[in-house]
C-alpha cells in the first residue's frame, strides 16, 4: 500500500455539534506527520462535483471553528451517490476521479448511518471496478469513518459526535419548560428528535425527571396511556404542581394525541401544553465532552491512516476508550433487526429507572428506615443522586429521612433530621 501522503476530510449527513472538532484534530495531526490535508465541502455533493469543493486546509483554517456548533465544512444528504444505479456508480465514479486528481489516497467521513454506508459501498467500488474504469486505474484509498450523528444510532459505538451537546440542549429545554408548567400547574409535553431512535428522549426524560417518556422502540398501548395518567394524577396529588412528558418524535403515536389524551381524560383536568424542540437540537457550541470525544476520534481517524490498512475502519467509543473496528461490521451490525428496533442495554436500563423513578410511593410497610447524608463540597448532581434514592425507597414503602447539615448534622440530629417525603423528591 502507497505511503499516505494526501487525505481529506468530509462532514456529512446531518449535522452535529462536536464535527468542527473531529475535523481539528484529524486535520492537525495529519499536519504533524507532514501530510498535506484537504477539506471537501458539502459533503457527497461537494466530492462529486469537485473544483472549489476540494480545498486545502491548514493549521489555522482549523483553528477556531472547533468551539462552535455545525460545521465549518457544510453538509448534505446526498443520496444519489449512493447504491449500485448507474448514476450512482457515474457519481461514485466523478467522486473518486476528484480524488484522484487531487492525488488523495485517505479519506475521512465524518457522518451518520447513511453517510458511512456511503463510504463503504465507495471504497468498495473503487476495489471491484479499479481494474475495469481506466480512469480509476492504480488508484488507493484507505477509508475511516467517524461516527457523527446527535441520534446516537450508529452501530458499535456507544456514543457519537453530537448526543451529548443535544442532550444538554434538550435537558436545558426542558428545565426551561418546566419552570413556566410549575407557575401555572400545567403539563407539558417536549417532542425531541432521534428520528427511529429513542436514546435522546430516553436520557433527557431522566436527566429531566420527566413523569412519562414514549419511544419508538416501546410498543404502546392503552395500559400505558393509563398509566401515565395514573402517574400525572399522583404527582399532583403528592404536590408536585408540573407534569413533563418527553416524547420521542419516532413514537408510535403522535404528540396532539397525547395532548389529546391528557387534555380530556386526567382527572382533575390540567392545561396542557405541547413544545417541538425541533433544530434547536442540531446546533449550539459542543460541550466540553463532546469537544474532547470528537477530537480524540479524529485524531484516531488519522492515526489509522498511518497504518496499513487491509479494509476501511469505524473510529468509535467503546469500554470508554476511543477504538476502531472495520467498517464492515458497522454496516452489518446497523441493519440487523434488534439494532434498529432494540434500546442498546445502557439506555433499556436507563428507560426502566426513568419509569420506576416516577412511580407514586407505595404505603409504608417496610420495617426499614434509611436516612440520607451529602458531605465534604457540595457538587452538582448531588441532588439527583438523593432523588433516586429517595424515590426508589418511597415506592418501596420505605421511611427515608434527611440529615442536614453533613455528618455534623448526626451529632445534633434531632434538630437536623427531615421527614423526606415524595415531594421533596
Ligand atoms: O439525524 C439527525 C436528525 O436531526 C434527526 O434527529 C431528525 O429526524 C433528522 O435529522 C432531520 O433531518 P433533516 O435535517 O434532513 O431535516
Amino acid at each position: 500500500m502507497n505511503k499516505i501522503k494526501k487525505i481529506a476530510v468530509m462532514t456529512s449527513g446531518g449535522d452535529a455539534p462536536g464535527m468542527n472538532a473531529a475535523v481539528r484534530g484529524a486535520i492537525r495531526t495529519a499536519l504533524n506527520l507532514g501530510w498535506e490535508v484537504y477539506g471537501i465541502k458539502d459533503a457527497y455533493l461537494g466530492l462529486t462535483t469537485g473544483d472549489e469543493n476540494i480545498v486545502p486546509l491548514d493549521w489555522v483554517d482549523v483553528g477556531f471553528p472547533f468551539r462552535e456548533g455545525g460545521t465549518f465544512l457544510g453538509s448534505a444528504r446526498y443520496t444519489d451517490i449512493q447504491g449500485d444505479s448507474s448514476n450512482a456508480e457515474s457519481l461514485k465514479t466523478k467522486a473518486l476521479m476528484n480524488l484522484k486528481q487531487h492525488g488523495i489516497t485517505g479519506l475521512l467521513v465524518i457522518g451518520g448511518d447513511g453517510s458511512l454506508t456511503g463510504a463503504y459501498e465507495l471504497y468498495n467500488f473503487l476495489e471491484q471496478n479499479r481494474e475495469t474504469i481506466p480512469s480509476l486505474e492504480k488508484m488507493s484509498l484507505s477509508i475511516i469513518g467517524i461516527p457523527g450523528s446527535i441520534d446516537n444510532d450508529i452501530a458499535c459505538t456507544s456514543m457519537s459526535i453530537g448526543v451529548d451537546t443535544t442532550l444538554n440542549t434538550i435537558v436545558e429545554s426542558i428545565d426551561k419548560l418546566r419552570d413556566t408548567a410549575t407557575s401555572h400547574k400545567r403539563i407539558s409535553i417536549v417532542e425531541v428528535m432521534g428520528r427511529r431512535r429513542g436514546y435522546l428522549a430516553v436520557m433527557s426524560g431522566l436527566a429531566s425527571g420527566a413523569d412519562r417518556i414514549f419511544i419508538g422502540e416501546e410498543k404502546i398501548n392503552q395500559k400505558d396511556l393509563n398509566d401515565m395518567l395514573h402517574v400525572l394524577h399522583q404527582s399532583f396529588l403528592n404536590g408536585q404542581r408540573a407534569g413533563v412528558i418527553v416524547r420521542s418524535e419516532g413514537a408510535s403515536f403522535s404528540t396532539s394525541f397525547l395532548k389529546e389524551t391528557i387534555s380530556e381524560l386526567l382527572e382533575p383536568r390540567r392545561d396542557v401544553r405541547e413544545t417541538v424542540l425541533g433544530y434547536l437540537q442540531r446546533g449550539g457550541s459542543p460541550t466540553a465532552f463532546e469537544r474532547a470525544l470528537a477530537t480524540r476520534m479524529g485524531v484516531k481517524a488519522a492515526t489509522l491512516l498511518d497504518r496499513d490498512l487491509s479494509e476501511p475502519q469505524l473510529v468509535n467509543f467503546a469500554d470508554n476508550e476511543i477504538k476502531s473496528v472495520p467498517l464492515k461490521l458497522f454496516v452489518k451490525k446497523v441493519r440487523e433487526q434488534e439494532f434498529q428496533t432494540e434500546l442498546s442495554p445502557n439506555a433499556k436500563k436507563a428507560f426502566q429507572l426513568a419509569i420506576k423513578l416516577e412511580e407514586p410511593p407505595v404505603k409504608k410497610s417496610s420495617k426499614l428506615k434509611i436516612a440520607l447524608v451529602t458531605d465534604g463540597n457540595n457538587v452538582s448532581g448531588m441532588n439527583m443522586a438523593l432523588r433516586s434514592v429517595a424515590r426508589l425507597a418511597l415506592n418501596s414503602g420505605i421511611e427515608v429521612r434527611g440529615i442536614k447539615g453533613g455528618f455534623a448534622g448526626l451529632h445534633k440530629i434531632n434538630n437536623n433530621l427531615l421527614n423526606l417525603e415524595w415531594e421533596h423528591a
